[in-house]
């Protein structure tokens, strides 16, 4: 297998507070490597030494051949990034944003590279639109839009979807399966578990070490954790009712469903089996989804 990104021994501390401790891993190029664990475990700060963003203390890495430590300007200028709000110019439509942005950062060919990238992403209805009045779902897109201009080699994506509805998350996947099947190797940090599912190679993280880094099937066969979808009434309530489990892993809602996950016990098994008729609820056979809420330490919220 082809490696885009390798680190050894990388450590990095805030304010005497160590964020990363020794890591070493590579990550695959032209696939989605998923960053998941619970939040302040190092997620953010590790793509980012990875893609030249933030500077290590110690340790070594190299991005597309490239050494991160001696000269992560060019690692930089090879990365997409779209953890900063790209800022539109709301007055501007999203074509004369994408344009403006291409020139600021002199993307060659900067009029057929937008036309291009507005077609691939399927834009074309948000052209004229102004940025002023895109919704989080069109932001998104255009976002995505904006970070690879420049047709970085890798893309980092922290929690992109955060707050954006399913269709939106849904057409965005398929975008960064598209992106990675021509190539580009994406780095994305989630805590949504289908998400973690779509992803090629897993990393897992917990108090800024590595727990386990590797194929996304060989880490779920792993874990052997168990995910129940429920459907009915007050999911909210029975959320609650499931953190209280001291073996649930995980509660989320997502849409109509409630996901709860956690090792097989017989505390969980009989608060399932223990719900009243008119909840709906299915044994998922996404031992992905279970194997993200593994990581948590703690239980996530929705
Ligand atoms: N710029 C910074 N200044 C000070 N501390 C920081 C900084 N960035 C990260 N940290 C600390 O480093 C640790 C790891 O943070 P990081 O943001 O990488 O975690 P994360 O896994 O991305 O969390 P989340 O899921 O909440 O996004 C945390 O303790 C955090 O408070
Ligand atoms: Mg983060």
């Amino acid at each position: 297998m082809e490696y885009s990104i390798e680190l050894r021994d990388v450590n990095k501390s805030f304010g005497g507070r160590r964020a990363i401790m020794d890591a070493s891993l590579r990550i695959p190029a032209g696939k989605i490597t998923g960053f998941v664990g619970p939040e302040g475990s190092g997620k953010t700060t590790l793509m980012r030494i990875m893609c030249g963003l933030e500077r290590p203390d110690s340790g070594a890495g190299q991005c597309c051949g490239i050494d991160i430590f001696a000269k992560p300007e060019q690692v930089r200028s090879l990365t997409g990034d779209m953890s900063q709000n790209i800022s539109l110019v709301e007055q501007l439509t999203v074509k004369e944003n994408l344009l403006f942005l291409a020139k600021s950062r002199s993307v060659p060919y900067a009029q057929k590279r937008v036309d291009e990238l507005i077609t691939e992403l399927n834009v074309e209805h948000l052209c004229n639109t102004l940025a002023l009045h895109l919704n989080s779902d069109c932001k998104l897109r255009v976002s995505l839009a904006a970070s690879i201009l420049h047709a970085p080699k890798v893309l980092i994506l922290d929690e992109p979807t955060a707050g954006v509805t399913l269709a939106a998350r849904q057409a965005f996947w398929q975008a960064l399966e598209r992106l990675s099947g021509a190539g580009m190797t994406i780095l994305v940090s989630t805590h949504y578990s289908d998400e973690a599912e779509r992803c090629h190679h897993l990393v897992r993280m917990v108090n800024g070490r590595l727990l386990s880094c590797g194929p996304a099937q060989t880490i779920v066969h792993s874990l052997a954790l168990t995910t129940f979808a429920i459907r009915g009434p007050d999911l909210l309530s029975l959320k609650c009712q499931f953190s209280g489990i001291k073996e649930v892993e995980q509660t989320v809602i997502f849409s109509n469903t409630l996901y709860v996950t956690g090792k097989q016990c017989d505390g969980l098994l009989s608060a399932v089996r223990m719900l009243p008729v008119r909840y709906q609820i299915e044994h998922t056979s996404s031992a992905i989804a279970a194997s993200v809420a593994g990581l948590a330490t703690h239980k996530v919220s929705a």
